[in-house]
């Protein structure tokens, strides 16, 4: 069974989502590392609930020398278990080039807005809208703000540039009159949640 790890740094619904198809036996691998950078993310919690390893790899200095050795543990701890597929699911660290050299082809993300195939600047949806391609940590508020009628979520191939890399799947989320950040960042997340269980699905079933 091709071993997975799951890098989060908060709730971690994307994760359970995962674990909840390997225990009904519907995930073409295994979730055998769980990994954070925030103690109290509650991805963690989850994990171990499933008794499934988790570990909490502290970054105290976002910047300098010490980012590098954090990356470095990081990339160790990954490495101990061997996994064929990296997901990254909520984590809010960037990877260097350095740490993606390491496991080659195998880093995956999830991204709560709708991403272009070419790595540009506007997105168009299936109605034919030409919206931006919201980056960052912010999007789900950045559609609301800019009024747009449809956000989604996407996951990608990780490359060095962010919120970039070979679009692997992309599903539309239409924005609601009524939305608030947290109503439509948790209809985004419903769709996440199918949408990394059926891709991981493809991608380690070749
Ligand atoms: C998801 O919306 C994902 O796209 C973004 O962070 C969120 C993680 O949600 N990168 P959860 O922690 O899995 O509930």
């Amino acid at each position: 069974m091709p071993a997975i790890a799951v890098l989060l740094s908060g709730s971690g619904s994307n994760l359970q989502a995962l674990l909840d198809a390997q225990a009904a036996g519907e995930l073409a691998g295994e979730v055998t590392l769980v990994v954070s950078d925030r103690a109290q993310a509650y991805g963690l919690q989850r994990a171990l609930n499933a008794g499934i390893a988790a570990a909490y790899v502290p970054l105290a200095t976002p910047r300098g020398p010490l980012r590098q050795q954090w990356e470095e543990r990081l990339a160790g701890v990954i490495a101990a278990f061997e996994p064929d597929l990296i997901v990254l699911a909520g984590f809010m660290r960037v990877l260097s080039a350095r740490f993606l050299e390491r496991f080659p082809d195998r880093v995956i993300n999830q991204h709560p807005a709708l991403l272009p195939n070419d790595g540009g600047d506007t997105v168009t949806t299936s109605s034919g809208i030409v919206i931006p391609a919201l980056r960052g940590a912010h999007v789900v508020a950045d559609a609301l703000r800019l009024g747009l009628p449809v956000t989604g979520c996407t996951i990608h191939r990780v490359t060095p540039r962010v919120d970039d890399g070979p679009i692997l799947a992309r599903a539309e989320v239409p924005i609601l009159p009524d939305d608030t950040v947290e109503t439509l960042h948790e209809r985004i997340k419903a769709v996440e949640r199918r949408l990394i269980v059926a891709t991981v699905n493809r991608l380690l079933q070749g």
